[in-house]
């Protein structure tokens, strides 16, 4: 069977390290790290996730700054609100809740962020640097910067190794892609429109599962002694899970991250360590 990576565990360890920096800053700046967190609408999930970065960000010494939208807000509302806080001293990064109601367009939202307050790194700015392999710190989108880690906590190099990617969003599986190749791993990149997943995934020294379906990846598909990162939040009304039939896959793969407890604790960790780190670097 395989080994189970607490992400949990891992999360608390990156959170001790940014609770330290932030004090760091406090001390040379005289003023706390600053964290603008915007939702808009009333997507149920998007709630739950906003409530946890809150959370988390006064748990790490960060301050944070909270506006909710209700579902019917203008899009020039939103951009003016952006406008302020991109103008805003006490404001070291901003995180826009995604997804965003259908009557406002994401990109443009997106877009107006400062780069150099772009928490979530999904400025095209920043996923060019990603892209680029340039210097991004700070910047880097926060699930892909947290399964990089879940990968390294286990020991086992990502040099050389056969990665696949199910999933091609901009949130997860693009630049997860990137980050790995970054890593000197042979990437291949699955989606809806691909033949043969299971031929593919079970090539994998190292899968990742960010399609959004529950169980969609099965006992059958992974390769003996796999890391199998699982990016899945599926809600139904029996509970919550994952993209990996964790029960099955558990017995083949060598590692494995449970749901919940794996990757969504490491997303909020690299977004706070995003936040600290876009801090010392603006050098306002
Ligand atoms: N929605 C799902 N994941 C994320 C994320 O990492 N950041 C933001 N802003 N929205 C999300």
């Amino acid at each position: 069977m395989g080994i189970v990576i607490d992400g949990k565990a891992l999360s608390a360890r990156v959170k001790d390290e940014v609770k330290a920096r932030a004090a760091e800053f406090e001390r040379e700046r005289g003023r706390k790290v600053g964290l603008a967190v915007v939702k808009v609408g009333d997507d149920p999930a998007s709630a739950i996730y906003v409530r946890n970065k809150i959370r988390a960000c006064e748990a790490c010494g960060i301050l944070s700054f909270s506006y909710c939208f209700d579902g019917g807000e203008k899009q020039s509302a939103v951009i003016e609100l952006i406008d302020a806080l991109n103008a805003d001293k006490r404001v070291d990064g901003i995180l826009v809740q995604l997804p965003l109601p259908k009557h406002i367009d994401e990109k443009a939202v997106l877009a107006r962020i400062s780069p150099a307050k772009d928490a979530d790194g999904f400025h095209t700015v920043n996923a060019g640097n990603l892209f680029l392999g340039g210097d991004a710190t700070g910047h880097i989108a926060c699930t892909p910067r947290g399964i990089i880690e879940l990968i390294k906590s286990t020991g086992e190099p990502i040099c050389g190794k056969r990665a696949v990617v199910v999933g091609r969003s901009n949130i997860v599986g693009k630049p997860v892609a990137m980050l790995l190749l970054q890593n000197d791993a042979t990437v291949t990149v699955c989606h809806s429109r691909t033949k043969d997943l299971k031929e593919i995934t079970r090539t994998a020294d190292i899968l990742v599962a960010a399609v959004g379906k529950k169980h969609i990846i099965t006992a059958d598909m992974v390769k003996r002694g796999a890391t199998v990162i699982d990016v899945g939040m599926n809600r139904d009304d029996s509970g919550l899970y994952g993209d990996v039939d964790f029960d099955g896959v558990k017995e083949i793969a060598g590692y494995i991250t449970p749901v919940p407890g794996g990757v969504g604790p490491m997303t909020i960790a690299m977004l706070l360590a995003n936040t600290v780190e876009g801090a010392f670097s603006r050098n306002e």
